[in-house]
């Protein structure tokens, strides 16, 4: 079942009522200042930090769903009885939930539009952060359908957080004291903790002159009162309340007299600002902010010429990010994840790495290591100094032994171990992300760039160097099979084949790691380092440091035969090995036979292509693993704790980590398919999980239609097909890659741009514009055979093999590239 519709053109989706299965969200914000947004205007906003500097409050896990938003009311002040709560509604359905005549919410790149219809009064309201500003606007026009005049009132509602949001959350003996305000002109200013030692506050303005506003959230509402019927707007009037401690919001009455057919547009501000430290208050020695330096900022965008032109450079941003990549291919599905979706979702997973959703609470994880380098694949052809800056952030976490924290705070860029240490693939997806950096812009100067390790001056090494320490942590770290040891755990953070955690609560991503890790080993890991060892080759090529190459090859040679050796099974390669040296994704274990992980990188690594098993190991996901709604992570399924094998066993058969459909892994098995020339199967394994595709079933899917989730429930859970943590998932990346790069095959390489597509027998073929080192390449496919060769011409002279040289690309600003399958 259907609950909106893609408008491509427009590069929306549209939602057509409110009663979604769950919030359907959208994000706010390019850069400093973000905010995320669902389809009934529910959500919250901070500067930076989700979870350190949060201006407005959000409660998860609430009843009813998604309470807390960017709140409005429209109240009929005419109506017969217009102190009856039937008098007022919400243009965004939230958080009365009256019934709306009309409704529609439309998600567009940066930015959120809800319409709606009651009464013969038509609202419509425009949500976005503009570029470089630390402020979100509201724009809200309200129009009088009706023959005769109405007299309205507008209310605007927000809850204040008080910064940070755990402590929000959790320390009332303290924080119902500390709450302060200050309204001035109109303008409701949150200065929580201003008096001492911050220099930031937040506001609410409006364009409009206020008839009266409230701080207090017990004098708007009303004691034991919800937002959906708060004692001031059944009033009709607020309090003008002063908060002292307790909950600060921002609530203010405009009121509106509309004549039959006319409209008013009315601007909300809700902003962040820093003053100097020495510039705090006005006069210097009061205790009155000092709004000198914020008033020209409000005073600008409360101007709707100013809203409108911000709004243009947004969507000019936007165009230009996704004109990297256009495709024209016959499946619109695929059209539209590439052109808009699915570029828009690597772009919010750069902003945002794991935390903020509306599965990530904003408080828990900082930016993951081997997260980050993954999300940079997808990425970095928009934002490619974004994607060098990250680069350089990510390596000077990296510890001198070659390692790396598992995650670091994007406000102090520093690692840290909340969240548990040494899993041993994290330095790995250094080496990829680097390779994908340099593949895409030429920039091979990054390797010589001095950094730190640990962040510890005096420590700087060149950024190549780094890299050779990612591949020496995993030679410095092999098993008794000669294979990598797991450490805490690989890429499935809960495989956690050392802790034996027995301690109910206890987290395993942070409990003791048992017999100091030199038993359990993880084929995943080999495969992984295999594949890394190919770029680091490649780059050491290019400055021609032979003894590297000589020495890594060497390695992989080892470390190919120690696969060969004890990962393979037979019919797939094994996962890994545990504690006691028994194999893990075996055919000889109960459960937990066969895993997704090592036969996606182990082929990706080249694994088997020579010798059959990669097509083994392939038949085997397709034949054990494969479902309508993805490929699941293992099967069988665990049906009990395993306490040698950790968390993954900790979940119910078919969520999570415990056969779901981890979507994160499914494009590693499409792209061995297409390395394995069989276009048709890696295409159908895309379509399963590509979000538009499931459209249809969103009663089933549940969560938004136009991003991909993290997860789709295996087909051991009784809710199959059920998907959870949308938005914020490597998932994003990993198919942007696979579609783009491996099944239309096109894909950034150091010496130019290779086209080797592997697209369905069905298709005719397909065109595509790609901006690679400045140069548009037009690309028209054509498939003449039912196989996988191509033949290229490059402005009309044909060129060998599947790679457009730099040469051909070099100083150009257009060439045309035409391809024929056969
Ligand atoms: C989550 C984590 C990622 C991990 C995956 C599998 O997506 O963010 O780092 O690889 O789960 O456990
Ligand atoms: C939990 C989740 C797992 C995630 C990890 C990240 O273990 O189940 O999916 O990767 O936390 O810390």
């Amino acid at each position: 079942m259907h609950y909106g519709h893609f408008d491509d053109e427009n590069r929306e989706y549209v939602i057509e009522r409110p009663d979604t299965p769950l919030p359907w969200i959208n994000y706010l914000g390019s850069e400093n200042f973000f905010g995320l947004i669902s389809n009934t205007a529910g959500g919250y906003t901070f500067y930076k930090d989700a979870r350190l500097r949060r201006l407005t409050r959000y409660r998860y896990n609430n009843a009813p769903l998604d309470t807390n938003g960017r709140y409005l009311y429209l109240r009929d002040d005419g109506a017969e009885d217009s102190s009856a709560l039937s008098s007022f509604f919400s243009p965004t359905w939230q958080p009365t939930r009256i019934p709306l005549e009309g409704y529609e919410c439309r998600h567009g790149m940066g930015y959120t539009k809800i319409h709606a219809k009651q009464n013969g009064i038509e609202s419509n309201v425009r949500y976005f952060i503009p570029l470089g500003e630390t402020l979100e606007i509201w724009e809200l026009t309200v129009k009088n359908e009706r023959s005769i005049a109405a007299h309205l009132s507008v209310f605007s509602a927000i809850e204040f957080n008080l910064w940070d949001a755990m402590d929000d959350a959790t320390n009332y003996q303290r924080n119902y004291s500390t709450g302060e305000v200050e309204v001035a002109d109109g303008v409701i200013y949150h200065k929580t903790e201003y008096r001492e030692r911050r220099d930031h506050f937040a506001y609410l303005a409006c364009s409009e002159p206020v008839a009266s506003f409230d701080t207090s959230r017990e004098a708007f509402l009303g004691p034991y009162r919800g937002w959906d019927s708060p004692q001031a707007v059944e009033a009709g009037q607020c309090s003008n309340s002063i908060t002292y401690g307790w909950q600060p919001i921002g609530a203010q009455q405009i009121k509106l007299n509309l004549a039959p057919g006319e409209e008013k547009t009315i601007v909300f501000l809700l902003g962040y600002f820093e003053n100097p430290a020495d510039e705090k208050y006005d006069p210097p020695d009061s205790s009155t902010l000092n709004k000198r330096r914020v008033t020209p900022v409000i005073q600008k965008y409360l101007q709707p010429g100013q809203v409108e032109t911000a709004f243009q450079d947004l969507a000019s941003y936007w165009h230009d990010l996704l004109s990297v990549f256009q495709v024209d291919t016959p499946d619109e599905h695929t059209n539209r994840m590439v052109n808009i979706w699915n570029a828009y979702q690597v772009m919010i997973t750069f902003n945002m790495s794991r935390s903020a959703s509306y599965f990530e609470s904003g408080i828990g994880r900082g930016m993951g290591f081997r997260d980050s380098n993954q999300d940079l694949l997808g990425f970095v052809q928009q934002v490619p100094e974004r994607a060098r800056e990250r680069i350089l952030d990510l390596a000077a976490t990296q510890l001198p032994n070659g390692g790396a924290y598992h995650q670091y705070q994007p406000l102090t860029k520093r690692g840290n171990n909340a969240v548990g240490s040494e899993f041993n693939d994290d330095p790995l997806w250094l080496i990829l992300a680097v390779a994908a950096y340099i593949k895409e812009t030429g920039d091979w100067e990054i390797l010589d760039v001095p950094v730190v390790y640990d962040n510890q001056p005096g420590t700087e090494d060149a950024l190549y160097g780094h890299l050779m320490r990612a591949l020496n942590y995993t030679l410095d770290r092999l098993g008794p099979h000669k294979l990598p040891l797991i450490g805490r755990a690989d890429w499935n953070d809960c495989l956690n084949l050392n802790a034996f955690s027995s301690e109910s609560g206890e987290p395993f991503q942070t409990a003791a790691n048992n017999a100091d890790g030199t038993v359990a080993e993880s084929v995943f890991i080999a495969g992984l380092f295999m594949l890394a060892v190919q770029e680091l080759n490649r780059i050491a090529g290019h400055r021609g440091d032979t003894q590297q190459i000589d020495h890594y090859t060497q390695a992989a040679a080892d470390m190919e035969a120690a696969v060969w050796e004890a990962g393979w099974d037979g019919a797939w390669f094994r996962r890994a090995y545990d504690a006691f040296s028994k194999p893990v994704g075996s055919k000889d274990c109960e459960e937990g036979q066969i895993f997704i992980e090592p036969q996606g990188i182990c082929v990706m690594a080249g694994l088997g292509l020579e010798n059959g098993n990669a097509l083994a190991a392939l038949d085997s996901v397709r034949e054990r693993l494969a479902t309508p709604h993805g490929i699941v992570l293992h099967q069988p399924a665990y049906s009990k704790y395993h306490i040698n094998l950790g968390e993954i066993s900790s979940y119910p058969a078919g969520y999570k980590e415990n056969a779901g459909i981890f979507c994160h892994t499914n494009p590693w098995i499409m792209i061995a398919e297409a390395m394995l020339g069989r276009g048709d199967q890696a295409f159908e394994y895309y379509a399963q999980i590509n979000p538009s595709f499931r459209e249809p079933i969103s009663d089933v899917h549940k969560c938004e239609p136009y991003v991909y989730a993290q997860m789709i429930a295996g087909k051991d859970a009784p809710t199959h097909g059920e998907a959870k943590n949308s938005w914020l998932s490597g998932t994003a990346a990993w198919n942007y890659v696979a579609i783009t790069q491996w099944i239309l095959g096109i894909r950034a390489d150091f010496d130019g741009l290779v086209i080797a597509p592997v697209i369905p027998t069905g298709w005719d073929g397909f065109s595509a514009v790609r901006v690679f080192r400045g140069t548009h390449c037009h690309i028209q496919v054509k498939r003449e055979g039912s196989g996988n060769q191509v033949a290229l011409m490059v402005d009309g002279e044909p060129v060998e093999g599947h790679l457009v040289p730099l040469s051909a690309i070099n100083g150009k600003e257009k060439i045309h590239i035409s391809v024929t399958i056969t």
